[in-house]
């Protein structure tokens, strides 16, 4: 599976849906030079920066949570996700490192599927979260 970024993935959050669409591509450039047959010196430089960005997405996702009131199990369930998800990238990269092709081929996979489930369940229901605080907010403010 390969993920294509479009209106379907938006969240309606700027700062969130920019980060993703920049994740995707990322995806794709890993994709790409796999099918294209680069060395796994290529392939791990392109990971290395996804997982930099990654980590740099999360803790945006991370910091909205944390500003978000009476929303405990929404962020521990979210963070539970990402915490899982920095771990299997990992552990599939040094893996990858190791016996090649075969794993980066599951990685891919991995991460497209991932991110795609993520988007649309959880990062979706972030937003909603967000979205109605911002309601209230208006409410209030009137
Ligand atoms: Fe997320």
């Amino acid at each position: 599976m390969r993920i294509t970024w479009g209106t379907a993935l938006e969240t309606g959050i700027r700062s969130i849906d920019l980060q993703h669409e920049e994740l995707i591509g990322m995806l794709n450039e890993l994709d790409e030079a796999h099918g294209s047959g680069k060395s796994q010196t290529v392939l791990d430089d392109v990971l290395q920066r996804l997982g930099t960005y990654v980590a740099f997405h999360f803790a945006t996702e991370e910091a909205l949570i944390a500003n978000l009131p009476r929303s405990e199990r929404h962020a521990e369930e979210h963070l539970r996700q990402h915490g899982n998800f920095i771990e299997q990238l990992t552990m599939m990269r040094a893996q990858a490192k190791q016996d090649g092709p075969q794993t980066m081929s599951h990685l891919i996979d991995f991460l497209n599927e991932w991110l795609y489930e993520h988007i649309l369940k959880t990062d979706r229901k972030l937003a909603a979260l967000l979205h109605g605080q911002t309601a209230k907010g208006h409410e209030q403010g009137r």
